[in-house]
C-alpha cells in the first residue's frame, strides 16, 4: 500500500525527468476477459484524456466497455478535487455504488484522478469506504492492470498513490473518443503554486514531454485524418522550461503547425508565460485557431497579489489588448472566481469593471472553494455565502452579455465549422464548433461529422449560434 503524503507532492526536486515506454505484463493480459467496464471521469480535458488511456488499458487486458455503470462488472471513478462539488459528486457517486455492490457482489470499484491524490481522500476511502477494491493517483495510470490483478488475486484493497511524479510514461494505448478531434497531452504538472490551487499538488511538478514524443503522435493523428488536435496541460505556456535546451511553446505550436493539421488548439494558458513570440506564431498560423482561454480568477491587483498569480489588472490588461491586436479576429475565453477571501465590494467591481472592458467571448465562473492543504485555505474566508451567491449572479450578467453581443456580431458571415455530430436539442440537425470554439447549429446529415465546412450564421443566442450550410 502506498498512501498519498502532501509533503512529498509540494516538493519540487531539480532531477531530471526519465522518459519509459509502457508495457504490459503478459501474466495480465487476460485477467478482464469476459468482464465489462464503465469509466466515470469529472473534471478537466486532461482527466478526460487519461480516461481515453484508461480505457484503452482495461481493453488491453479483456474488459468490454458498457454504457451503464448498473451493468458493469468494473466501474472506475476519475475523480476531480478543482472545487468541493466535484467532490461531493464523486462521493454521491461512490455511495450509489456501495448499494449496488450489496447486491452485487463481485462488482470491482475503484477511484483514480485528482482526488486519490488526497491524504484526506485515501483516508477516508482506507476507513470508511472500505467496498473499494483499488486506488491509484494521476502519477501511476500505467499501474492500472497490475493494481487490478493484486485485487483480484488477494482480495484487499490496493492503494497505490504516488505523490512524487515517478517516470514520464510514453506509448499508452488510448481509446479516443472520437475519430477527427485528439487531445494530446504536452506538459504535465504545474509549478504556479496559486494560493487558492490544488492542482499543483494532484499533478506534480512541470514535466515536459519531448518534441519528437508530441510530434510523433501528432503527425500519426494526421495521418489517421484528424482535423483537430488540442494541445493539453496545466499551463501549457510553461512547455519546454524544464528542457536543458532552447525549445519553448512558440516552437512547439510552430512545429505542429507545420504537421498540416488542419486545426490546432491548446489549453490552459497562465498570463505569466505569455510571450510576445506565441502571440506572432499564432497569428502567423491560419492552422492555429484564433481562440485563447486566458483565465484572469480577479479583476482586483489586490486579490490577484493574495491568488499569487504574479500579473496586475493593469499588466492582463496589456497582454489582452495585445492579444486581440495582434490575432485577427481571436476569440479569448477566460475563468474568474468569486469570494476569495478579503474579497471586498470595491474588490468585486474591479472584476466587474474588467469583465466589462475584455468583452470576453466566453467566461467559466465559479464561487471559490477552499482546498485542503491550499495556502489560502487558512485565510479566513470571511465573505458570507449569501454575498458570494450575489457576486457570481452580478457577474454573469456581465459576461452572458457580451456572449450574446459577440455572437450577434457574427449574424450574416460565413464561418468554418468542424462538424462534431447529430445535435440533441430536440431539432434534427447537426452542431459543430466554429474556429472560436462557438457552438453552431444548422441543418445538414450525419455524414458531414468530422468535416470543416463553410456555415452562414443566421442568428444568435447567448451561448450558441444558428446557421446553415454555405455552399
Ligand atoms: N475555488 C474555485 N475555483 C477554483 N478554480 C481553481 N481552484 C479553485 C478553487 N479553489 C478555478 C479557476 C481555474 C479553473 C480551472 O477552476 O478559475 O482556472
Ligand atoms: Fe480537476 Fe484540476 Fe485535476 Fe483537472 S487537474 S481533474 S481540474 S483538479
Amino acid at each position: 500500500m502506498i498512501l498519498p503524503d502532501y509533503k512529498e507532492a509540494k516538493k519540487r526536486g531539480k532531477e531530471k525527468v526519465i522518459r519509459e515506454d509502457y508495457e504490459l505484463d503478459n501474466e495480465f493480459k487476460q485477467i478482464g476477459k469476459g468482464k465489462t467496464y464503465f469509466v466515470k471521469t469529472y473534471g478537466c480535458q486532461m482527466n478526460e484524456h487519461d480516461s481515453e488511456n484508461i480505457k484503452a488499458m482495461l481493453e488491453e487486458i479483456g474488459f468490454t466497455e458498457v454504457d451503464d455503470y448498473e451493468k458493469a462488472d468494473l466501474v472506475l471513478l476519475n475523480t476531480c478535487s478543482i472545487r468541493e462539488n466535484a467532490h461531493n459528486k464523486a462521493f454521491g457517486m461512490l455511495g450509489r455504488l456501495k448499494h449496488l455492490k450489496d447486491e452485487k457482489k463481485n462488482l470491482i470499484i475503484g477511484v483514480c484522478g485528482c482526488m486519490a491524490q488526497e491524504e484526506g481522500v485515501v483516508d477516508e476511502i482506507l476507513h470508511k469506504h472500505k467496498y473499494v477494491n483499488f486506488v491509484f493517483g494521476t502519477h501511476n495510470l500505467h499501474r492500472l492492470p497490475y493494481l487490478i490483478n493484486e485485487n483480484l488475486k488477494t482480495n484487499k484493497q490496493a492503494i497505490e498513490v504516488y505523490s512524487k511524479e515517478g517516470n514520464l510514461i510514453e506509448g499508452m494505448p488510448v481509446k479516443r473518443q472520437n475519430n477527427y478531434k485528439a487531445y494530446v497531452n504536452i506538459i504535465y504538472g504545474c509549478d504556479k503554486f496559486c494560493t487558492y490551487c490544488i492542482v499543483p499538488y494532484t499533478r506534480g511538478k512541470q514535466r515536459s514531454r519531448s518534441k519528437e514524443d508530441i510530434l510523433k503522435e501528432v503527425e500519426e493523428l494526421v495521418k489517421d485524418g484528424y482535423q483537430e488536435v488540442t494541445l493539453l496541460g496545466q499551463n501549457v505556456n510553461a512547455y519546454g522550461k524544464d528542457f536543458d535546451y532552447p525549445y519553448s511553446m512558440e516552437n512547439l505550436l510552430e512545429d505542429v503547425a507545420k504537421t498540416n493539421i488542419p486545426r490546432v488548439r491548446f489549453m490552459t494558458s497562465h498570463p505569466w508565460d505569455f510571450t510576445d513570440k506565441m502571440i506572432e506564431v499564432i497569428a502567423k498560423y491560419p492552422n492555429i485557431m484564433p481562440s485563447i482561454h486566458l483565465p484572469v480568477q480577479s479583476g482586483s491587483s489586490r486579490i490577484l497579489k493574495l491568488m499569487g498569480r504574479r500579473y496586475t489588472k493593469e499588466s492582463y490588461l496589456e497582454l489582452f489588448h495585445k492579444i486581440k491586436d495582434t490575432i485577427p479576429n481571436v476569440a479569448i475565453s477566460t475563468d474568474i472566481i468569486v469570494g476569495f477571501p478579503g474579497e471586498t465590494e470595491e474588490d468585486f467591481e474591479e472584476t466587474l469593471s474588467l469583465a466589462e472592458e475584455c468583452k470576453y467571448d466566453n467566461a467559466f465562473t465559479f464561487i471559490y472553494s477552499p482546498r485542503e492543504n491550499t495556502p489560502a485555505a487558512k485565510l479566513e474566508d470571511n465573505v458570507t455565502l449569501e454575498e458570494k451567491e450575489d457576486r457570481l449572479h452580478r457577474l454573469n450578467a456581465v459576461v452572458n452579455k457580451y456572449f450574446l453581443e459577440n455572437n450577434e456580431k457574427l449574424v450574416g458571415k460565413t464561418v468554418k465549422v468542424l462538424v462534431e455530430g447529430v445535435n440533441t436539442n430536440g431539432k434534427d440537425g447537426m452542431y459543430g464548433y466554429t474556429d472560436t470554439m462557438k457552438l453552431i447549429n444548422f441543418d445538414g446529415c450525419s455524414n458531414l461529422t468530422g468535416k470543416i465546412i463553410n456555415v452562414k450564421v443566421t442568428s444568435a443566442k447567448t451561448w450558441s449560434l444558428d446557421g446553415e450550410i454555405d455552399e
